[in-house]
This record gives C-alpha cells, structure tokens and sequence, in this order.
C-alpha cells in the first residue's frame, strides 16, 4: 500500500493554466496526437522543417546519390529533421534507434516507364502505426490523367490518418507538359489543403510563390526539385522561406551535390536560421 498522500499546498492559484495556440498555420484544432506527431517533423522552436526526401527509388529505382542509401544518406541523415522514405528502405536500411520524424510514401503503383498519375494507396494504416511513422505522404496529381484518384488517395489516407493521429503530406506533382506558374500552384496547394492534408509540398516559382503560400490554409515545403548548383539551390531555399514557406523537402539538391553533408548544414542554416544565401554558400564551402 502506498502511503497516504498529505495534501500538497502548491495549487497556484493566481497563476492561470497557460493556452498556448499550435505553432503550425491551420493545426490548432487538431488532436494532440497528430500535433505531436507534427512536432516530430517542423521544429517547435523555428516553426520549420528541413526534409530529406529520398523515397525516389518508388518510382524509379535507384537513383543517382541514393545507389546506397545505408552509405550515402544515413551519414547525413542527423542533419535532417525528416526523412521522406518508403517502408523498404525504411525496414531494410534505417535502423530503428534513428528516433527524428519518418515521413512514409504511402502512394505509388507506376514506374518511369508508365503514366505516373496511375497511383494508388500502397501503404494501410495498420503498418504506418506499427512503423510509428510521423506523417504519410501522397501525390496528388491535379491536372494529370487520373487527377481524381490522386485526390481521392490523398481524401483517404487524411480519414484513415485521422482515426489514429496520423497527418498527411500531400505532394503536388506537376505534369511534364503543365505550366509552373502561380496560378497552377495556388489551385493545387489550396485543393489539398481543403480536402484536408495537414501539410503540402509543393515547388517554389520566381513569381508569386508568396501568393500560393498565403492562400493555402496549412504550413507549405518547398520540394527540391531537379539538381542546380548549390549555390542557386540556397537562393531559392531562402527564398521560399522568405516568402512563406514553412521549410524545405529537398532530395537531389542535397545528396547529388558535390559535399552533401556540407550542403545539408548549410539549408538547414537557411531554413531555420534565416541565414543569407551569400553566407550559407559560404559555409557550404567551408565546411566542404
Ligand atoms: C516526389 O515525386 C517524391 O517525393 C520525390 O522523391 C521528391 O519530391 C523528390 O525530391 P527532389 O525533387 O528534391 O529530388
């Protein structure tokens, strides 16, 4: 039997219970599950995140700097605040004392060879918990052939992904023949986010990328895009955050640069730190 309590005096009457609002836009009245799920992927102190997406081999195998992800991207991963993944690499390659967030693909289906729309749910609830995953991601593919399957994979996992207070990535995948331009991102970014995705990715562009963050209800990354030289890389990456951004999911521009662990150091500067492009090309060198 434990002993009898004696009853403590420190009530603190005249100190009222602290309600602090979420840190992320648009998640305030969601469990607190799925924000400490969010918690995992954006730091709480900065509001940002710094992604690494390496879960491109679920469509087209392995790609350059992701030949081995056990030698190329786990020496690196520290770095990150997220890895985007899939559960392959995940099971066979991350070992599981790594306890920073794991952002899970949840969508594919097609290959480089086929129409990439063609997607679907490739991961169930069931299996995202017992990976205790931190958010499931999902392309959804507005304007492609199959946009509405893509929209409606996403509406799915955000149901399934409710029930258990888990959120959903919804990545923005734009067609080889699609305009890039604000107006196509607003809609794209605002259609995820009124479905219900917790979180958007999406890719930066010169012109009214400010547009397409402040008309999207819930936090937006930056996704990477195709290889450039890191030092325009950390200019659109500062960019983006300036402009409204709440941090970046980058994969080529970090691990088919020339130093990725110099690289990786130097957005995550940028990211949470605002720290000008000019100085953070300027440790990228230092530290390569
Ligand atoms: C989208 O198709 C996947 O999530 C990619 O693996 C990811 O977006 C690619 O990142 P990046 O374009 O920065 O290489």
């Amino acid at each position: 039997m434990p002993e009898e309590d004696k009853e403590g005096k420190q009530f603190h009457q005249d100190v009222p219970a602290k309600q602090d609002g979420f840190f992320l836009k648009g998640c305030n009245s969601l469990d607190w599950g799925i924000k400490n799920r969010l918690s995992q992927i954006f730091n709480p102190i900065s509001g940002k995140t710094v992604m690494l997406a390496v879960d491109h081999g679920y469509f087209q195998g392995p790609t350059t700097g992701l030949e081995r992800i056990d030698l190329n991207i786990l020496p690196i991963a520290p770095y990150a605040d997220t890895l985007m993944l899939t559960r392959g690499i995940l099971r066979s390659t991350v070992p599981p004392s790594y306890t920073k967030g794991i952002v899970l693909r949840a969508s594919g289906g097609p290959s480089i060879l086929k129409e990439l729309s063609n997607e679907g749910l490739a991961v169930d609830m069931e299996e995202a918990i017992r990976l205790n995953v931190s958010a499931l991601a999902v392309q959804v593919f507005i304007g492609g052939e199959f946009e509405s399957q893509s929209v409606l994979n996403m509406t799915r996992l955000v149901n399934q992904g409710m029930r258990y207070g888990i959120p959903t990535l919804a990545v923005t995948a734009v067609g080889k023949d699609m305009v890039r331009d604000a107006r196509y991102f607003r809609l794209a970014c605002r259609m995820c986010a009124e479905l219900g995705a917790h979180y958007v990715k999406t890719y930066y562009i010169p012109k009214g990328f400010d547009t397409v963050t402040a008309s999207c209800p819930v936090p937006i990354v930056m996704a990477g895009g195709k290889k450039m030289p890191e030092k325009d890389a950390l200019v659109m990456c500062s960019k983006a955050i300036q402009e409204g951004a709440a941090g970046v999911d980058m994969g080529r521009n970090i691990f088919q640069s020339e130093a990725p662990k110099a690289m990786i150091q130097a957005v995550a500067k940028v990211v949470h730190e605002n720290l000008p492009p000019k100085q953070a090309y300027e440790m990228y060198l230092d530290l390569k």
